[in-house]
């Protein structure tokens, strides 16, 4: 999503903004550009449509430069993808960077349309720099229209504006988009996260909602939502130069597969103490007390909370409801002080899951984040936090991020059965040894890269592909389509086994390759019923399963991508290995955008 990215420098800044920018292009963007103030005082912007290379070009053009600047990857909401609509939007003086949806921009157009503002753009965000000038225009010092411009707007921003005529400083503000204030020595920052800060400074501050503050060369000043000064804390930030290198793979998505034993070990090492084998109480979550758990995410960590229900109904027999967040926020879902609600998120930083904590907070009911970057704003906002330790994941693709939710979440669940006095000590034992394999059968189940390298050609060459799994196997299968989606853009569906004779089996042609996840287990036999149906109507079959799984499927072998054999509680982990393995390969044949795929953001901060 929208990145941003300002310094107040010594010295010249557009190559600088340019190289945060590229720290950036991980979230997913459409265009990008800079706006510096020129030593000869002018404010100049470049600005380019497409990857961050064009605005490159465009520079080297423009030759634009300044000491203190701005800059911005777009992710369009209103307005096409151009350099017309690509930040900074400029007006008068002033010239503005924006990450966000302003609700009310027509309404706020229409009240100063009396000073005829010449609008360059399509977008919301350009009202803002037309808002602060109209301030300007009255007689104000920017330290009172920016704010008084912050008081006028509806919806979520984070902003940094800069002017021509006080070009010593940036004014920025954050209301539901995150913004972090890097400290410097003679210089300031801001960024839209601390990784756009990499190289610039690695002590941060993180803005509050409502909070405005003013970044100068000597330091800065916050204020909250109300004008008043603020002290926020100056934190050391996790993110490290080596962010960003993909260490001798293809593509991030390709190193952040391979990541995960190890992010796998990190994420239990939080839950397990391996040597006792013991289950450590979390976060001090009260698992006794809830009357139900409800789970709330979105896209693949939706995933990850449908494949817990599975996990905590099994172990800790609660009752369990899981929903998307962006529906959940809006329902009139009965919530109350003896539901404990989970939130799940590798950014932390979605809009809709953090708006349905906050609308959960209010009803009163217990709220737990489970995330994987511990600065963002639902783990400041919920009660409770849990981490997920996958380390920076920069593939657009969720990987390494899903597989340590599930992984933290089955180990929620266990705690919780263990808590309620379900599960005795030695199951206890027996299942943190499952869970502490997961590392080793995870490496073993990525040496099956070259089957499912070979059976990817034919999916990249499918119009639709149908995957299909039961029981916690059954959210793998949405996950194994949403991967093939996102990355290689063939359509395809997800479905419980069972479910497929009740429509969507009519979608099967000769030659639709269906992707069926049977490990043997308990659902075993059905599953491979369900696979004969797709068979009898000329679907081609990769089969995922286990090596007994395999052999009694009666599946030619060249069709199976096999994992490796392990107990059902971490079944779901290790199918996901091929899922993600079978989605690169075909986008790898498709030769499409694998870790930036197109019109997708890696965070989604918008509704
Ligand atoms: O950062 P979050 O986990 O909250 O993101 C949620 C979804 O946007 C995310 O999982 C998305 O579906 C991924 N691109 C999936 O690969």
């Amino acid at each position: 999503m929208c990145g941003i990215v300002g310094i107040v420098g010594d010295s010249s800044v557009a190559k600088r903004l340019i190289e945060g920018l590229r720290r950036l292009e991980y979230r997913g963007y459409d265009s990008a550009g800079i706006a510096v103030v020129q030593s000869d005082g002018a404010l100049e912007r470049c600005r380019a449509a497409g990857k961050i290379s064009n605005l490159v070009q465009a520079h080297r053009t423009s030759g634009v430069d300044g000491q203190v600047g701005i800059a911005h990857t777009r992710w369009a909401t209103h307005g096409e993808p151009t350099q017309r609509n690509a930040h900074p939007h400029a007006a008068g003086p002033v010239a503005i960077v924006h990450n966000g949806i302003i609700e009310n921009f027509r309404e706020l157009r229409e009240e100063l349309a009396s000073e005829n503002p010449d609008y360059q753009s399509d977008t919301d965000s350009e009202l803002i720099a037309h808002l602060i000038h109209s301030g300007l225009k009255m007689g104000l010092p920017m330290s009172r229209a920016f704010p008084a411009a912050l008081k006028r707007l509806k919806g979520t921003y984070a902003i940094a504006a800069i002017s021509r005529d006080e070009p010593d400083q940036i004014w920025a503000s954050r209301l539901g988009s995150p913004l972090v204030v890097g400290v410097g020595k003679g210089e300031g920052y801001v960024g839209s996260d601390a990784i756009a800060l990499i190289g610039l400074s690695n002590r941060v501050v993180y803005l509050e909602d409502g909070d405005w503050v003013v970044v100068g060369r000597e330091g800065f000043t916050i204020r909250d939502k109300n004008d008043q000064e603020v002290e926020r804390p100056v934190q050391i930030s996790s993110a490290s130069t080596s962010f960003g290198e993909k260490g001798g793979y293809r593509h991030f998505m390709e190193k952040e597969i391979h990541e995960q034993p190890d992010s796998l070990a990190r994420t239990l090492a939080c839950y397990i103490d391996a040597g006792t084998g013991k289950f450590l109480t979390h976060a001090g979550i009260d698992w006794v007390a809830p009357r139900r758990l409800i789970m709330s995410a979105c896209g693949t960590a939706y995933y990850a909370a449908q494949t817990a229900k599975y996990w905590f109904e099994k172990y800790a027999r609660i009752p369990v409801e899981v929903d998307i967040a962006s529906e959940f926020r809006y329902r009139d879902a009965v919530i109350g002080a003896d539901d404990l609600a989970i939130f799940i998120s590798q950014s932390g930083e979605t809009a809709d899951t953090l708006a349905a904590l906050r609308h959960t907070r209010k009803q009163g009911a217990s709220t737990v984040a489970l995330v994987n970057v511990p600065e963002s704003s639902l783990a400041r906002e919920a009660e409770k936090v849990v981490r997920t330790e996958a380390g920076p994941e920069i593939g657009v693709a969720s990987t390494k991020a899903f597989t340590s939710q599930l992984c933290a979440l089955a180990c929620m669940a266990v705690q919780a059965g263990c808590a309620r006095g379900l599960i005795d000590a030695a199951q206890e034992a027996e299942l943190a040894s499952t869970l502490l394999e997961l590392p080793r059968r995870v490496n073993d189940a990525i040496g099956a890269e070259s089957q499912a390298d070979r059976l990817a050609q034919a999916i990249a060459e499918a119009r639709d592909v149908l995957y299909l799994g039961r029981g916690a196997l059954f959210p793998i299968a949405l996950e194994g389509a949403l991967k093939l989606k996102e990355i290689s853009y063939i359509h395809a569906e997800g479905y419980a086994a069972g479910e497929l004779k009740h429509g969507p089996i009519a979608l099967i042609e000769k030659g639709t390759p269906v992707i069926v996840i049977a490990p043997e287990d308990e659902l075993f036999e059905k599953t491979i019923s369900n696979m004969q149906e797709v068979l009898a109507r000329g679907a081609r079959v990769v089969l995922v399963a286990d090596s007994a799984g395999a052999a009694r499927s009666g599946i030619d072998a060249s069709n199976v991508v096999e994992i490796p054999d392990c107990a059902p509680l971490i079944q779901p982990i290790i199918a996901t290995i091929p899922m993600q393995m079978l989605a690169y390969f075909a986008a790898l044949s498709k030769g499409t955008d694998v870790d930036q795929p197109r019109n997708l953001a890696k965070s989604v901060t918008v509704e």
